[in-house]
């Protein structure tokens, strides 16, 4: 009788004492959830009332690899509907400028929880047969995010190309526009560069960059070279200005960029509101790339692919001088336009 008390007796403190430890394990559980969805920082959104909402930036990093998956388009409308996943017009886009360093910028953008980029350069604005299929088309090829997120794509031809301003004017008034630039005359030789490269890979032969950069007949720089007119900022900026304010633009520092990124990411994220997340250990020298490469995590990491950062070839020194001193006035009035003097030559 006694054996058999004692036996009731132990087995009501076994299922006492597992009730007791379950509910302390819930406990812990649904705290650690709750600090997770925590917004860690509210925004001061500039991006309308969306905006304002407040990113669960652990969480949003947490179902990273998640949206990864729904990228790679391993993913069912049922999961997209379970994950409250959704496909966003961008509320920044980079606009250029070509050969500025707009891939890495775009990438590095991407480390942060709460920004997902549009992979693949869109070119909705400036092909008018790509415009013509409309908005929900542009919609439908932007990568799924969360709601928190905000999605970012980059088209450098955007810059340059007359209609656009008007275009994105009329899908967002108030977005916000990212402009990457590189000290002229070298942005206009890595525009040559990669040209020169697609030529070469055609067997096909090409004129010396002195040659296209350099009027022959009257030996001044020739603005009718589409490299050359590209790298005069301040005349595209002005076309862009007809819309935009200039407190929609941010500039980005395209050299400073290749050798110091996080300061330049850093104003950047200030300008799209987002809570500073990107940091130093999030970007790696890597010396045989001669470049900073993307930490995303222990596990994953990338450098920009190989044509990302091509050796340039040797100009002649007085075509170099000619022209810095061509761009030095326009410059000047971009400087004083976007209110930031970047000591270009
Ligand atoms: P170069 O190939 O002339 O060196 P875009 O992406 O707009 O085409 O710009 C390409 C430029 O991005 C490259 O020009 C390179 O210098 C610059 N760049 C900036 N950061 C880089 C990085 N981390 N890795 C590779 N290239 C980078």
């Amino acid at each position: 009788m006694l054996f058999k008390q004692q036996a009731w007796l132990r087995q009501k403190l076994l299922v006492l004492g597992s009730l007791a430890i379950g509910s302390l394990l819930y406990l812990v559980a649904r705290v650690g959830s709750l600090d997770r969805l925590q917004p860690i920082c509210p925004i001061e959104g500039r991006f309308g009332a969306r905006s304002q909402a407040e990113f669960p930036l652990r969480a949003l990093q947490f179902k990273r690899g998640l949206l990864h998956e729904f990228r790679k388009g391993n993913t069912s409308k049922e999961q997209v509907r379970l994950h409250d996943l959704v496909q966003q017009l961008p509320r920044a886009i980079i606009i250029g400028v070509r050969k500025g360093g707009t891939r890495a910028l775009l990438e590095m953008l991407n480390l942060h929880p709460a920004v997902v980029k549009a992979s693949q350069e869109i070119h909705f604005f400036d092909n008018d047969e790509n415009y013509a299929k409309g908005i929900e088309w542009y919609r439908k090829k932007m990568p799924f995010s969360y709601p928190q997120q905000i999605t970012i794509e980059k088209s450098p031809a955007y810059f340059i190309t007359e209609e656009v301003p008007e275009r994105i004017y009329k899908m967002n008034s108030s977005i916000k526009l990212l402009i990457i630039v590189r000290e002229p005359t070298t942005r206009a030789i890595s525009d040559y560069t990669q040209v020169l490269e697609g030529k070469e890979r055609k067997n096909k032969t090409y004129y010396k960059f002195e040659k296209l950069a350099i009027d022959p007949n009257t030996c001044e720089v020739n603005t009718k070279y589409k490299a050359v007119r590209t790298s005069i900022y301040t005349k595209h900026l002005e076309r862009w200005l007809k819309y935009f304010p200039i407190e929609q633009f941010h500039i980005v520092d395209g050299d400073r960029l290749i050798t110091e990124p996080l300061p330049e990411l850093q104003l950047v994220e200030k300008f799209l509101n987002l809570p500073p997340r990107i940091s130093q250990y999030n970007l790696y020298f890597n010396a045989t790339r001669g470049f900073y490469c993307l930490r995303f995590n222990i596990i994953f990491n990338k450098c920009l692919a190989g044509s990302k950062g091509r050796i340039h070839p040797e100009v002649d020194p007085s075509v170099i001088t000619k022209l810095r001193k061509f761009f030095h006035p326009f410059n000047q009035k971009f400087y004083q336009i976007t209110g930031r003097t970047l000591n270009w030559p």
